[in-house]
């Protein structure tokens, strides 16, 4: 007989311990353990209680290929590889207010414009409020089935049946409930268990299932992430409030790439595809300004290029400043204690100020060297040229290493009207295709301080290199 225990969890992670403590040793967020009463399901005794054998097979086997239906919005299937796989999981994750309800609505009407069928499920909202954000999307005529519901009880009686529509949209997973279960709606074991009973049913009947989860950090709610373990794909959908660039991201997908990106406006008629991205982050760029440099960066399996903007400033009281906004801060310090190292740049009474223009996130080791150039670009106050397009990883001492996907950023460049490139030495000169750009190969970090930092004089003097 399984046996109620109290258990404490995360609604953040969604780990768990015995003990309730005030910060979860498993993912760092404070405030965010609850206690939950669980069964004890450990199973004891199973076997050779009726269980029935199964069936093991060979890898080999008939390869059909995954069948997809494409969504009809090119961005969004681009991101989640293609279209729909039915009887798949998709969780879409982001900040409230973000966009996802807008991009779902959207979705469902594209979906439903080539006869497929769809169902929206909002537990936030009412059938008026979706009603009218869809006239306001264009989307009053799209033939998508509303409801506003929150039990899975009631879910599963209009949903079980042999005409379940193609497509299931739940907006969003934290405000479904099991009426089984004693814990409020919101924490773990509910939005667990609410998921676990949608998923089963979504294989059953073979539809597509379109989780949204919030991203929260009061852990009143539990997040997305304890629901990233039972989906098959999962998205986030991210942003600056202030700006109105959204990435869509893939970070985890059981049909397709991980790590791609789709690009969406978010504009008084919802949000618009943006189908060609660098254009876009570069719009705004002024050239020919000290402290900023454009990096070629490949994000999944698409070029994109973005403006690194780097700002210093001498201290006025204090321990220095450092502000990075769409970079790795862990990553911008070892960039700069490179520079002081290596190249004897004294950045240690410097405010310094690093943003990645238009609301990106950059993770790729591979702007390190555009995040160098905008540096020493604003402290030498010589402004990089403004046809010059630079990536690169950067080392402990100070070398230049090559990365992945060379001729598909310079490519992108050129596609762009750039004409040179900063970059490190290329492996072996297979096919030296720049794309017409002329190369400007840089081996060691210093090179670069030459070129463009403050002049000697001004330096420390370098002592280890
Ligand atoms: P929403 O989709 O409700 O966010 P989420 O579901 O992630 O919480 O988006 C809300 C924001 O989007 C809101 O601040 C207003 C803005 N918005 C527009 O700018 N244009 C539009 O056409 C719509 C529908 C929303
Ligand atoms: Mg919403």
């Amino acid at each position: 007989m399984a046996r109620a225990v109290a258990r404490y969890v995360c609604q953040s992670c969604g780990a768990s311990s015995p003990r309730w403590s005030g910060r979860c040793e498993a993912c760092e967020a404070w405030n965010t353990i609850v206690e939950e009463a669980a069964r004890d399901s450990a199973p004891k005794g199973l076997r050779g209680k009726g269980g029935r054998a199964v069936d093991f097979v060979g890898l080999r086997g008939a390869d059909a290929p995954t069948p997809r239906r494409a969504t009809g919005n090119a961005e969004f299937d681009r991101v989640i590889g293609g279209g729909l796989v039915p009887a798949s999981t998709l969780l879409v994750g982001g900040d409230p207010g973000i966009g996802k309800s807008t991009l779902l609505l959207q979705v469902a009407g594209a979906l439903t414009s080539d006869g497929s069928r769809c169902a929206y499920v909002s537990g936030e909202e009412s059938v008026e409020q979706i009603r009218l954000r869809a006239r306001r999307l264009g989307l009053a005529d799209a033939s998508v089935s509303l409801a506003a519901a929150t039990n899975v009880r009631d879910l599963l009686a209009s949903l079980d049946r042999a005409d379940a529509p193609e497509a299931v949209i739940i907006d969003s997973i934290q405000t479904i409930y099991v009426d089984t279960l004693d814990s409020a709606p919101g924490t773990v074991a509910q939005v667990r268990a609410s998921a676990a009973e949608l998923i089963r049913l979504a294989k059953q009947r073979g539809f597509a299932l379109l989780l949204v989860g919030h991203v929260t950090k009061e852990g009143v709610i539990a997040g997305p992430r304890v629901l990233e373990h039972m989906v098959d794909t999962v998205l986030y959908f991210e942003g600056e409030r202030g700006h109105q660039f959204r990435i869509l991201r893939s970070v985890k997908n059981r049909f397709g790439p991980a790590n791609e990106i789709g690009v969406f406006e978010m504009t008084e008629r919802g949000l618009e595809q943006v189908p060609n991205p660098s254009a876009l982050f570069l719009a705004e760029r002024r050239g020919n300004v000290s402290g900023t440099a454009v990096f070629a960066g490949v994000e999944g399996t698409r070029p994109v290029l973005v403006e690194v903007q780097a700002l210093l400033a001498p201290t006025s009281f204090g321990s220095p400043r450092r502000a990075v906004v769409g970079w790795d801060g862990a990553r911008l310090a070892m960039v700069m204690a490179v520079l002081e190292a290596r190249c004897g740049l004294v950045l240690g009474s410097q405010d310094v100020y690093l943003n990645i223009a238009g609301g990106l996130r950059i993770s790729e080791p591979a702007a390190d060297l555009a995040v160098a150039a905008a540096l020493v670009s604003s402290l030498g106050n010589s402004p990089v040229p403004e046809s010059l397009i630079v990536f690169g990883e950067i080392g402990l001492s100070g070398e230049v290493r090559s990365v992945g996907q060379y001729d598909q950023r310079l490519s992108e460049a050129a596609k762009l009207g750039f004409a040179e490139a900063l970059v490190p030495p290329r492996r072996g000169s297979r096919g030296r295709s720049a794309g017409g750009l002329k190369l400007r190969e840089i081996a060691h970090l210093q090179d670069l301080v030459d070129w463009l930092g403050p002049r000697p004089a001004a330096r420390a003097v370098a002592f280890a290199r």
